[in-house]
């Protein structure tokens, strides 16, 4: 479950207390299934994925994908698996961990590992959003966020695109007032 942090260092833990704190940004977050596919559930244990194992992911979620291209018209999805190995991976990470927006809403669904969203309220304050398994977050475009990894630098997520140019991220110059890890 979703933990959220606010900047007096309460932690809100209860998606309805969690979510009248995120009602000023239109963020959506929601419980989604993985489901308990024996197979599926053995690739989400693995840290690294080759690109069939990540496709056979993908392909068993793409029910969530199919909403998502109805409702909202969503183009594509792809994998994102972040694991300690991964050469670079800090740098890699270093791009999204200053406070920046996108043209684009940020959709990610996260299937394993965890990682913090953190936002800029209307108001100023700054809360930051632990995502779990089983979670959906859609950012909405221009919010002012930044993401980052938990100590555990592990991440299964399937990103959902309108289009790939719309999550260039921008950045706006704001600093980060306290940033701790939320775990
Ligand atoms: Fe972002």
């Amino acid at each position: 479950m979703a933990i959220l942090k606010l900047e007096d260092g309460t932690k809100l833990r209860e998606l309805q207390d969690i979510a009248p704190e995120l009602v000023s940004l239109n963020i959506q977050l929601n419980h989604w299934n993985v489901g308990d596919n024996p197979q599926i559930q053995r690739l989400l244990k693995q840290d690294s994925l080759n690109e069939d194992e990540k496709e056979q992911l993908l392909q068993a979620l793409d029910n969530y994908f199919e909403q998502l291209q109805q409702t909202a018209g969503y183009q594509s999805r792809d994998l994102i698996v972040l694991h300690p190995g991964i050469p670079n991976l800090d740098g890699m990470l270093a791009k999204f961990d200053q406070i920046h927006t996108h043209a684009d809403d940020e959709v990610r669904y996260i299937i394993d590992g965890e990682a913090i969203f953190g936002f800029v309220r209307p108001d100023g304050s700054q809360v930051e959003l632990t995502v779990q398994p089983e979670e959906y977050i859609n950012v909405p475009a221009g919010t002012e966020h930044w993401f980052y990894l938990t100590p555990a630098k592990r991440v299964k997520a399937v990103r959902y695109f309108i289009s790939t140019e719309g999550w260039v991220p921008q950045y706006t110059g704001r600093e980060i007032r306290d940033r701790q890890t939320v775990a």
